[in-house]
């Protein structure tokens, strides 16, 4: 359950409480006794603990000395961080609510504590019979001084390095990253096409964003080679789901369009995935489910920017129908490509995606797919590979929300030789170049799709981990919802 972020006026002593220093001097006056004064400090000195927690009677109480890091970017992270495992103690106190106080006026510190503490709660017990080790933390309240003496919704409320980071926005983009996980994190056997279409209509009335959805003949109208071609070996029709937030007062009159790969399941098609290669492919429709829970975010926090999110879903299965190896489709532009590795699969439903994305005429185009493991090899778990064309200044403030929100991007470079790589013999394209640089072909073939602003991000790595890794979790962790907010809410400035 996602715990809800609030302020509080009140410092009250018989709770649970955090106190967020930034060094062990500034621990106010009249809270800690002689000998607590002495424990934090020998804690803190001697055993290099950076959380000092200690129980008084009922309730605990945690310091947080926040690491002097140089850059904003790494403390705040790692507030997030220690906000995730004071979260943990708490749970395991079975807490449910919490007050983090600030005698500094280091608001935005508080902020990503708060907000680390939150998501780190996340949890995805559908499956589960024994619901014992539910997450028992309901409540955060802040009481920091900035804070507090400006009403919600003021400036003041609003740190300056980070404006997305103010208490309403943390809980609506947190309340987005948490669905945006239980959807990678269902199984193929629920998430189907079409019930991810449904759970997109479902999102989109909860937020005020109109949601359309294409169905199999409509897409066959549109000649979508690349969404049907995939499809031809499932069981399940494919879905093409729009998703559109254009309010009356937005900044922008052409939209910005996030295209998202939404294959529920990837088992590679003709080109079986072998072994534990498809252990966790159904978190193949990640980029799919980041762009519309960025939508309704946006659409929640009634940000004035006109956002559309463009999601093709299909199974990628071998089924008897299935395309194979040689075989060549013709794309929604008319594009024609050889198909000579069923398991690049995700390119084709791109192709259809972002050449159906011209028609909005785009200020800016973002996909976001699961797209190479070659990403993952290159990069790891930690960030996404990012290419970009005629769009350098947007890359550039898209990376600096990549740090804000430490969902960060790496450049690859877009080079025409790249291109020479993906000419086929027999089709105007094929679908995968020589295996050399994998990630930069398959952003090169997306290329081909697009005549606007265009950038593209490979969130193979980062979208799943099995391991759990602080308030990202375990499975899906949502990345790419808080980094294209944030993205947004700077673009209204
Ligand atoms: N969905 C996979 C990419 C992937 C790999 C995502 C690992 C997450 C973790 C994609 O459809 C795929 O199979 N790509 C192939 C492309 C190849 C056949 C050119 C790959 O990377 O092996
Ligand atoms: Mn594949
Ligand atoms: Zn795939």
């Amino acid at each position: 359950m996602l715990p809800k972020i609030s302020l509080t006026s009140r410092s009250q002593e018989l709770e649970n409480l955090v106190l967020l220093v930034s060094s062990l001097k500034a621990l106010p006056d009249g809270v800690f006794t002689a000998s607590e004064r002495s424990y934090i400090s020998k804690q803190h000195k001697e055993l290099k603990k950076d959380i000092i927690a200690y129980n008084r009677l009922e309730h605990w109480i945690y310091v947080y000395v926040i690491r002097d890091e140089k850059s904003v970017h790494k403390r705040l992270e790692a507030c997030r961080k220690a906000g995730d495992k004071v979260g943990g103690m708490l749970n395991s106190q079975n807490a449910e609510k919490v007050v983090i106080f600030d005698n500094e006026d280091l608001p935005a510190e508080v902020l990503a504590f708060a907000e680390g503490m939150a998501l780190g709660n996340y949890q995805f017990l559908k499956y589960k019979s024994d619901q014992e080790k539910k997450n028992t933390l309901r409540k955060i309240e802040i009481y920091s001084e900035g804070l507090n003496s400006s009403e919600p919704g003021d400036e003041k409320n609003i740190p300056a390095v980070v404006p997305s980071l103010h208490y309403d926005l943390i809980n609506i983009v947190n309340d987005a990253v948490f669905k945006c996980r239980d959807l990678i994190n269902e199984p193929a056997s629920y998430l189907t096409a079409t019930v991810f279409s449904k759970e997109m209509e479902k999102l989109g009335k909860d937020c005020g964003a109109r949601v359309d959805v294409m169905n199999k003949k409509k897409l066959e109208a549109l000649r979508m080679g690349g969404l049907l071609g995939v499809n031809k070996g499932s069981h399940e029709p494919p879905t093409f789901t729009v998703m559109e937030w254009k309010p009356a007062d937005a900044v922008n009159k052409k939209p910005i369009v996030f295209v998202g790969k939404g294959i529920v399941f990837d088992s590679g098609g003709m080109n079986l995935k072998p072994g534990e290669s498809m252990q966790n492919m159904k978190d193949d429709m990640s980029g799919a489910a980041a762009a519309a829970l960025a939508v309704y975010a946006i659409a929640r926090a009634k940000l004035p920017v006109y956002v559309v999110a463009l999601m093709p879903a299909t199974d990628n299965r071998p089924g008897a129908k299935a395309i194979v190896p040689g075989d060549i489709l013709t794309m929604h532009n008319g594009t024609t490509v050889e198909v000579l590795n069923t398991d690049a699969e995700g390119r084709l439903i791109l192709a259809d995606a972002l050449s159906y994305a011209r028609r909005y005429k785009p200020e800016l185009v973002i996909d976001l797919a699961t797209l190479t493991g070659a990403a993952v090899r290159a990069i790891g778990k930690i960030a996404c590979a990012g290419m970009q064309v005629k769009a350098s200044e947007e890359f550039l403030e898209l990376t600096e929300s990549g740090f804000t929100t430490n969902e960060r991007i790496v450049e690859l470079p877009m080079w025409d030789e790249y291109a020479d790589l993906i000419k086929s013999e027999l089709a105007d394209l094929k679908n995968i170049g020589p295996g050399d640089a994998g990630t930069i072909t398959a952003g090169k073939f997306l290329e081909k799709f697009t005549d606007y602003p265009y950038i593209h991000l490979d969130i193979a790595g980062p979208a799943f981990i099995d391991k759990a890794d602080s308030y990202r979790g375990t499975g899906g962790t949502g990345f790419g919802v808080r980094m294209l907010f944030d993205f947004i809410v700077k673009r209204i400035k």
